[in-house]
């Protein structure tokens, strides 16, 4: 028996956690199943770069950061999009997969590789998928694997930024990753003892976020740390549209980013010395956190359940702490956002944390 596996889009700490409990669980279950790996995502699948994998490939990477397999991005509106040799992308994918008598194919990503998944699963292929992203984005689960990790690193940015914002008594601003979603940024932020958080949920007003900060220097204290989405945008922003939102930054400063944009703010409103940093990528990076490891774990010897059972089309999530599954097509093009009147914001108001609206 043949199984497929592929890890997709933007990597984080626990994919090879997650790859070792799929093959642990599969070598456990069957005597002749083989596991192909597809190199660099679905890239490997649509032009058959693929290797035979041992189980030795799966031993000492519980802890190893990155993917032994390599990933790619290759965005799901360009997958009916011919390449540019004219090869049709999802015809080529099928035709590795069948090529290769696969029984499944196994993959591990975040929303546009769902995406594609679904659209693997609605062309006839059998597909599991787990999910996979520092954002905790995915709807249909409560958790993904290498947000936990993901977390660790951020807080643990905000947490150096404290020692020196103390000596310094400037106002910190701290990137998180988080492009549309801000829960990163909301528990690395209250993790990390943030005053402000920003996140693109909530729109800031920039007056409310000053006074937060004037108010903070009225009560004596020397500095100010925020915690902001590199997502984080403005009132006056998010009532544009995508048009003449990239319209109004392409007449406008152009600033690295919103923390930039709002440090050059901030600076001119209070007249205090802003700094920035930007922990980017690391947040992806090294080893993952104990929490990863079990959920990986867990959810990787679901995924191998799943093909014991020959139950296909689905994505293996989490549903009230437990290990479950839902379907792809409920998955596919649907994010999960932060709901700003979720418990968790309302209990961070009550210990004084600015978001910005109120
Ligand atoms: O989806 C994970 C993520 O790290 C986001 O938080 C971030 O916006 C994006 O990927 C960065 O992507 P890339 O690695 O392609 O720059």
């Amino acid at each position: 028996m043949r199984v497929g596996m592929l890890t997709s889009g933007g990597d984080c700490q626990s994919l090879n956690a997650t790859m070792r409990g799929v093959a642990k669980a599969l070598y456990r279950m069957y005597d002749d199943v083989e596991i192909i790996g597809f190199e660099d995502g679905y890239r490997g699948l649509i032009y058959a770069d693929y290797h035979v994998m041992k189980s030795s490939d799966f031993s000492g990477i519980l802890t190893e950061g990155g993917t032994i397999l390599g990933t790619s991005r290759q965005p799901f509106k360009q997958m009916r999009v011919p390449d540019e040799n004219g090869l049709d992308k999802v015809e080529a994918m099928k035709h590795t997969y069948k090529k290769l008598k696969l029984e499944c194919l196994v993959v591990l990503g975040g929303n546009g590789s769902q995406k594609t998944a679904n659209l693997l699963r609605e062309e006839g292929l059998n597909i599991v998928s787990l999910p996979k992203t520092i954002d905790n984005d995915l709807w249909g689960t409560e958790m993904t694997f290498g947000f936990q990790s993901a977390v660790n690193v951020a807080t643990n940015a905000i947490d150096c930024i404290h020692t020196t914002a103390a000596s310094h008594g400037r106002v910190f601003i701290v990137e998180v990753m988080g492009h549309k979603v801000g829960s990163l940024t909301l528990h690395a932020g209250i993790a990390g003892g943030a005053d402000i958080i920003l996140i693109p949920e909530i729109p800031y007003d920039i007056n409310i976020v000053v006074e937060a900060l004037k108010e903070r220097n009225r009560k004596g204290k020397r500095f100010s740390i925020l915690a902001v989405a590199e997502g984080a945008i403005s009132k006056e922003d998010a009532k544009l549209s995508k048009k003449e939102l990239k319209e109004k930054r392409k007449n406008g400063v152009v600033y690295p980013s919103v923390a930039y944009e709002l440090g050059a703010q901030i600076e001119e409103l209070t007249g205090q010395e802003v700094r920035v940093t930007v922990p980017g990528h690391m947040q992806r990076g090294g080893e993952p956190c104990p929490y990863d490891r079990v959920l990986s774990t867990r959810v990787g010897a679901a995924a191998a359940r799943l093909i014991k059972e020959k139950s296909y089309g689905y994505m293996v999530c989490i549903k009230d702490g437990e290990v479950d599954k839902v379907p792809l097509g409920e998955v596919a093009g649907r994010l999960k956002t932060v709901d700003p009147k979720c418990a968790m914001i309302n209990e961070a108001k009550l210990i004084g944390i600015c978001f910005g609206d109120e």
